[in-house]
């Protein structure tokens, strides 16, 4: 079938919307309907080459480069096709993206770690995981799709194991938010710090990811709430989901958390940025307590190796520093969760569009997002009813 997508076709080329053949579902695959798709930073990550695999990795996963592409990850729709085999959905099922699929059989899975299943080797690059083809091509060529999704596009074509039932009245276009930034948010500071009523977090980077994050403080009832964002609209943005104060850099807010803290610090430091860097490791530890836990949610460049730390202040102190894939729950748990919690008014995720895009703005709308002016920028496919 035809189909228009958003598609990067090389390093740092912009998105461009193409007419694309995309083949019908095989084995275990679904056919979806696109009615949201949520702009996340990945997708930057990818087009700029910071998700990137190197040549021999790629060789070895069967791919010659990780261009074209069809973008997006965040996402909700309709599911309106079935390959064989299907038994998780079927047609006429609401369904959100899950960028990590989930076999629910590998040791990961097995174990009650979906966001850690070994399919996520597979999100990279390369051809469909159900049976190694091939389903989606531009003038004949292979395409790669972002995390084996590509919501950024009008028809979706993707294992059942990288998409996540909902209720089949749940809001499409919150799903979509939920689906990925708002999620690992959420998840870095309830799931993965662990966060405690009357903690103090700090989360650095205040886009859809840390408005999940702010808003997981909130709702386990951290005492002090502190967004960190060098640009002004997405502290004042934060404070009106929950942040009780604000600071323009980690270094800014180490007066604030000392003074709110009595010294003592904070208890749980979440970051967030579009991009992470090795030097954001040392003032985010500075800005912890003693037995603090820091979370790394945002993705770093994938070659990046040094981070500056002060590693016997991190022994004597007792930190924690950890990494988080998707909040570190599974989106089959995380995404009915969270739905819930926005309908019954106790997550704001409306209020964290700041603007919706045809299939055509994408580009536009990684620039605006480059430009600081949204905290999410959301793809509106105008299927929805
Ligand atoms: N770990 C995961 O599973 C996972 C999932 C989704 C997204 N991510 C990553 O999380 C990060 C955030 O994603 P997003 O979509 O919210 O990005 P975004 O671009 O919407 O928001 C990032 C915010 O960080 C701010 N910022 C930049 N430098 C900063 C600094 N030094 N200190 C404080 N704030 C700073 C920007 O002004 C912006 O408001 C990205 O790196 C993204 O790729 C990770
Ligand atoms: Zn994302
Ligand atoms: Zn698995």
């Amino acid at each position: 079938m035809r189909t228009r997508a958003a598609v990067c076709t090389g390093l740092g080329e912009p998105w461009t919307v193409e007419e694309i053949d995309i083949d019908p579902p095989h084995v275990h695959e679904v056919q979806v309907e696109m009615a949201y798709a949520g702009m996340c930073h990945s997708d930057e990550h990818l087009r700029t080459g910071d998700i990137g695999a190197p040549p021999e990795i790629l060789e070895l996963m069967g791919v010659d480069s990780m261009f074209p592409v069809v973008g997006g990850h965040e996402g909700a729709g309709v599911v309106v096709a079935v390959g064989p085999e299907v038994s998780q959905v079927a047609v006429g099922d609401r369904v959100t993206a899950a960028f990590i699929p989930a076999c629910g059989t590998c040791f990961w899975c097995a174990s009650g770690r979906q966001h850690l299943c070994d399919l996520g080797i597979s999100t990279l690059a390369g051809p469909m995981i159900s049976d190694g083809t091939w389903r989606y091509h531009l003038n004949g060529q292979h395409m790669n799709r972002m995390t084996q999704l590509g919501t950024f596009a009008e028809t979706l074509v993707a294992n059942e194991a990288s998409v996540v039932k909902i209720p089949g009245n749940a809001p499409l276009r919150a799903a979509a938010l939920i689906s990925c930034g708002i999620a690992t948010g959420f998840g870095s500071v309830v799931d993965r710090a662990k966060a405690r009523p009357g903690e103090i977090v700090v989360v650095a980077g205040c886009g859809g990811v840390g408005s999940g994050a702010i808003q997981g403080a909130r709702l386990v009832g951290a005492r002090w709430i502190i967004a960190v964002d060098p640009l002004p609209f997405k502290t004042e943005q934060a404070k009106k989901i929950g942040a009780t104060h604000s600071a323009a850099s980690l270094a800014e807010a180490m007066p604030i958390v000392s003074e709110l803290s009595e010294g003592r610090m904070a208890d749980v430091v979440v970051l967030t940025p579009g991009v992470l860097t090795g030097d954001l490791l040392a003032p985010a530890a500075m800005l912890g307590s003693k037995d603090a836990r820091i979370v790394c949610t945002a993705i770093a460049p994938i070659s990046q190796m040094d981070v500056q730390l002060n590693i016997f202040n991190l022994a004597m102190y007792n930190q924690t520093i950890m990494g988080t894939v998707f909040g570190s729950v599974s989106p089959r748990v995380q995404v009915p969760r969270l739905l819930k919690l926005y309908e019954n008014g106790q997550l704001e995720i409306d209020e964290l569009i700041t603007r919706e895009y045809t299939l055509d703005q994408v580009q536009q709308g990684y620039e605006d997002l480059a430009a600081g002016i949204n905290v999410r920028g959301v793809v509106n496919f105008g299927t929805a009813s």
